[in-house]
C-alpha cells in the first residue's frame, strides 16, 4: 500500500486519476489532495471515503507521501516537483515542465517501461497526442524503422481542461470564448499552445521532440500540425509514415493488432473506423484507415484515436505509478 498525493485533484485530469485508481484498485493507503486556494476545504469521495482538498503550499510535502501525481500545469510543476523530490517523494508529472530534461524518464509503459529504472525522483507523462501516437509507431519502428512521420492532429477541447469544455458548451449558443482566441464551437483552430519563433506551436514541437525521446531515436524526421476541433473528449491523429523498408499491409495489420494497448478498427466497407465517440471513457488506442501512401516509397497512412483524459493523461500516469509500485518505487 502506498501514500499518494494528488496535485490538481479538482481538475479534469486530477478527477480522472481518482476514477482510474478506483477502477484499477490502486493500492492507496493515505490519500492527500491538493489544489488552489479556490478549492480549499472542498470534499472529494474516493473509494467511498471522503477527503478534504488542501491548498497547495511549500509545506504540503512534509506529509508522509510516497508518490505524488501532479496535474496542475507547468508553472506549478516547475516550482513544486523539486520540493516534493527533496522530501524523497517520487513525482509523476503530467505537465510539459520536465519532459525534455535528459535525466527525466518520459514513459509510455507499452513502449518504454524500462526507462523507469533510471528515474531520479521525477518522471514525466508525455503529451496526450504523443502518447496515443507512439504506441502504434513502436512496433512499426522496431520492424521496419521509421524514416519520416507527418502528424496532423484533431484534438478535443477537454485537452485544455475544464475551461476548454466550457468554451465549447457556452459557444454552442453564443459567441463566448475565453480559453481560446476564437470561438471553438462550429470552428477549427490550427493553434494549440503558444506559437514559437520557428512558426510551430509548442504542442507541435512536443509531438516532434517527445516522439524521438520515447522511441529513443533522434534521427526520425518528424513534422506536425496540431489542430483543436469542437469535440468534447478524444483526440484523433493522422500519421503519414515513411518506413525504412518495404512492407506488406497484412503484416502491418498483424503488428498493430497484436501490440499491447491497441485495438484495430478497420473495416471501411462497413463504415468501421476509430472515432472520438468510440474511444471516450476507454483506455485503448484505436487504429484504423490503415493503407498505403502511394506517393512515396514505403509509405503508410494510419488514423489513431484515444481518450486524451484517460490513455492520454490519467491512465498512462497511473500505469507509470504501478511500474513504481512493482519495483517498490
Ligand atoms: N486535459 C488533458 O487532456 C491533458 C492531457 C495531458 C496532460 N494534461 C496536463 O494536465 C494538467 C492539468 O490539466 P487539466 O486538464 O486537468 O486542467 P484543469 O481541469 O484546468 O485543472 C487544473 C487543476 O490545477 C489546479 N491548480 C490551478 N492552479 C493551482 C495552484 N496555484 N495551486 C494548486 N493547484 C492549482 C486546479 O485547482 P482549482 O480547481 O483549485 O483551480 C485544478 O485542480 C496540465 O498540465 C495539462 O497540460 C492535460
Amino acid at each position: 500500500m502506498v501514500n499518494v498525493g494528488i496535485v490538481g485533484a479538482t481538475g479534469l485530469i486530477g478527477q480522472t486519476f481518482l476514477k482510474v485508481m478506483e477502477e484499477r484498485k490502486f493500492p492507496v493507503n493515505n490519500l492527500y489532495l491538493f489544489a488552489s486556494s479556490k478549492s480549499k476545504g472542498k470534499k472529494i469521495t474516493f473509494n467511498n471515503k471522503e477527503y478534504e482538498v488542501e491548498e497547495l503550499n511549500e509545506n504540503s510535502f512534509d506529509k508522509p507521501i510516497d508518490i505524488a501525481l501532479f496535474s496542475a500545469g507547468g508553472t506549478i510543476s516547475k516550482k513544486y516537483a523539486p520540493l516534493a523530490k527533496e522530501k524523497g517523494i517520487i513525482v509523476v508529472d503530467n505537465s510539459s515542465a520536465w519532459r525534455m530534461e535528459p535525466w527525466v524518464p518520459l514513459i509510455v509503459p507499452e513502449v518504454n517501461k524500462e526507462a523507469v529504472e533510471k528515474h531520479q525522483g521525477i518522471i514525466s507523462n508525455p503529451n496526450c497526442s504523443t502518447i496515443q501516437s507512439v504506441i502504434p509507431l513502436k512496433p512499426l519502428h522496431d520492424k521496419y524503422g521509421l524514416k519520416r512521420v507527418v502528424f496532423s492532429t484533431y484534438q478535443s477541447v477537454s485537452g485544455s481542461g475544464l475551461s476548454g469544455l466550457m468554451d465549447l458548451e457556452k459557444g454552442l449558443t453564443s459567441t463566448y470564448h475565453n480559453k481560446y482566441p476564437h470561438p471553438i464551437a462550429f470552428n477549427v483552430l490550427p493553434h494549440i499552445d503558444d506559437f514559437l519563433d520557428n512558426g510551430y506551436t509548442k504542442e507541435e514541437m512536443k509531438m516532434i521532440e517527445e516522439t524521438k525521446k520515447i522511441l529513443n531515436d533522434p534521427n526520425i524526421k518528424i513534422t506536425a500540425t496540431t489542430v483543436r476541433v469542437p469535440v468534447r473528449y478524444g483526440h484523433a491523429v493522422s500519421a503519414n509514415i515513411e518506413l525504412g523498408k518495404p512492407f506488406e499491409l497484412e503484416d502491418v495489420y498483424d503488428l498493430l493488432s497484436n501490440f499491447e494497448g491497441i485495438e484495430v478498427l478497420d473495416d471501411p466497407a462497413n463504415n468501421v473506423y476509430p472515432m472520438p465517440i468510440l474511444a471516450e471513457g476507454k483506455d485503448k488506442v484505436y487504429v484504423g484507415r490503415i493503407r498505403r501512401d502511394f506517393s512515396v516509397e514505403n509509405g503508410l497512412n494510419i488514423w489513431i484515436v484515444a481518450d486524451n483524459c484517460r490513455k492520454g493523461a490519467a491512465t498512462n500516469t497511473i500505469q507509470i505509478a504501478e511500474l513504481l509500485i512493482n519495483r517498490r518505487f
